[in-house]
């Protein structure tokens, strides 16, 4: 699991080499999607809906930009796809993309005021190819939702069309953005050397402006959907991981460092390392043999410098996964496998942004600032630290040229951004 400094480096150049395969459109793991975008001023004003949906739980914001690189969110709402009762689950394979979408457009209605008329940006988490700024197809899903009849199909539209069938006229979806690309907006809305942005959250994904995009003169947002990436060095238990996930073969990167899969990465370690007699010797682990039974909150909590104590993580062990003898060695071994996983995570991630800066600026004479956004990046402990050492350490002496930058919200509010810029923007129309 340890990366050597010159591991990474040859990961970085492989990932600049695929990066330029993607543009040119040869087959290759990265599929460099263009986001009919580009960076905003920072003087975009106005009040706006931004939809976010990224996962299981979604978001509807009322954002308002104030110019001057700021903004102010003035309502928000929050709310699962999924009810951990059991009770409805919109991103199950057999519920129709109409439901899921009703669903969606009767919460936007219950944020907005009736008597206003708003554009809608919309922050959609997954691989699209866009044919404009608010056309949006969905390649595949990701993270692991799988509802049905939108694969292939117009996210735009199926917004647009349960607007319109819950007759909701005054919201006018005109964007639509992946995460990263929301992210860039928003750290470009604040900081004008912001080029890159990245999630490290329950997914991971990167984008950057190209200067010179293949598509037409003006510089471009990219999504590099940087997860797929696949010129890795992978363990067995990453094969593992990947043979039982619900997409073999695909994600490969995504499944090494974003938070979806970490803790079930541990917990292949662990059972492993049982097999041979090195932790939780002589316990049943019927429990621990489940998948999905270890999450990356998991990690968080053995990993965590302000809680834990040996005695808490012991507990968790006796209650949730009901072993019964464990000794001190057992949890000093499970934190070492959780520090190995999370600081992969974060080497990795950090090699394909030197990856993405060699691309932009080959001799690095610029200022560049990495906007970060997700879970992984903000709570797990010492996250940010380990990424943070190993940019420094393969930047070495121009390591003051790059700085990476907390924008949180940022699928949200780079959604109002984006809706504010759909005007003024000319691609796609
Ligand atoms: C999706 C990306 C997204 C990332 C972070 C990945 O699973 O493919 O489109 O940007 O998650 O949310």
């Amino acid at each position: 699991m340890e990366l050597p400094l010159s591991s990474l480096k040859e990961i970085a150049v492989k990932f600049k080499e695929e990066m330029h395969r993607g543009l040119a459109k040869e087959g290759t793991s990265l599929k460099m999607l263009p986001a009919f975008l580009s960076k905003p001023t920072g003087d975009e004003t106005g009040v706006f809906v931004a939809l976010d949906f990224g996962g299981t739980n979604v978001r509807i914001l009322l954002v308002e930009l104030l110019g001057n690189g700021k903004h102010k969110i003035i309502d928000r709402l929050s709310f699962p796809l999924k009810d951990i009762d059991g009770g409805y689950d919109y991103t199950a394979s057999t519920v129709q993309k109409e439901e899921l979408f009703a669903y969606i457009s009767r919460k936007i209605q219950s944020l907005v005021n009736k008597e206003t008329t708003y554009r809608l940006g919309h922050t959609f988490s997954f691989p699209c190819e866009n044919k404009g700024l608010n056309q949006a197809f969905l390649i595949k899903w990701t993270k692991e939702i799988g509802t049905s009849g939108l694969e292939g199909q117009d996210i735009g539209l199926a917004l647009i069309d349960a607007l319109k069938e819950q007759n909701i006229r005054n919201v006018i979806p005109c964007a639509i953005i992946n995460d990263t690309v929301g992210t860039l907006l928003t750290g470009a809305y604040q900081e004008k050397d912001c080029d890159i942005a990245t999630i490290l959250g329950t997914g991971h994904n990167t984008c950057y402006v190209e200067r010179n995009n293949p598509w037409s003169q003006l510089p471009m947002i990219i999504n590099i959907e940087s997860g797929n990436f696949d010129r890795v060095p992978r363990t067995r238990y990453d094969h593992l991981l990947d043979e039982s996930s619900e997409r073999p073969g695909e994600q490969v990167l995504e499944k090494m460092v974003s938070g979806k899969y970490l803790g079930e990465l541990v917990r292949l370690i662990l059972i492993e390392l049982n097999k041979k007699g090195e932790v939780f010797s002589n316990n049943d682990l019927t429990e621990l043999l489940k998948t999905g039974m270890l999450t990356t909150t998991d990690i968080s909590f053995a990993l965590s410098t302000k809680q834990h104590r040996l005695l808490d993580i012991e507990k968790m062990f006796i209650e949730r996964f009901k072993l019964e003898s464990i000794s001190d060695n057992d949890i000093l071994l499970y934190q070492l496998v959780c520090r190995l996983v999370r600081d992969r995570s974060a080497r990795l991630a950090a090699a394909t942004y030197i990856g993405i800066l060699q691309h932009i600026d080959p001799l690095l004479k610029e200022h560049h600032v990495i906007a970060v956004d997700g879970t992984l990046y903000e709570k797990l402990d010492c996250y940010s630290a380990r990424l943070i050492d190993t940019l420094n350490e393969l930047l070495e002496e121009k390591r003051n040229l790059v700085k990476l930058c907390l924008v949180k919200d940022g699928s949200g509010v780079g959604a109002a951004i984006a809706a504010s810029m759909a005007e003024l923007f000319s691609y796609g129309k």
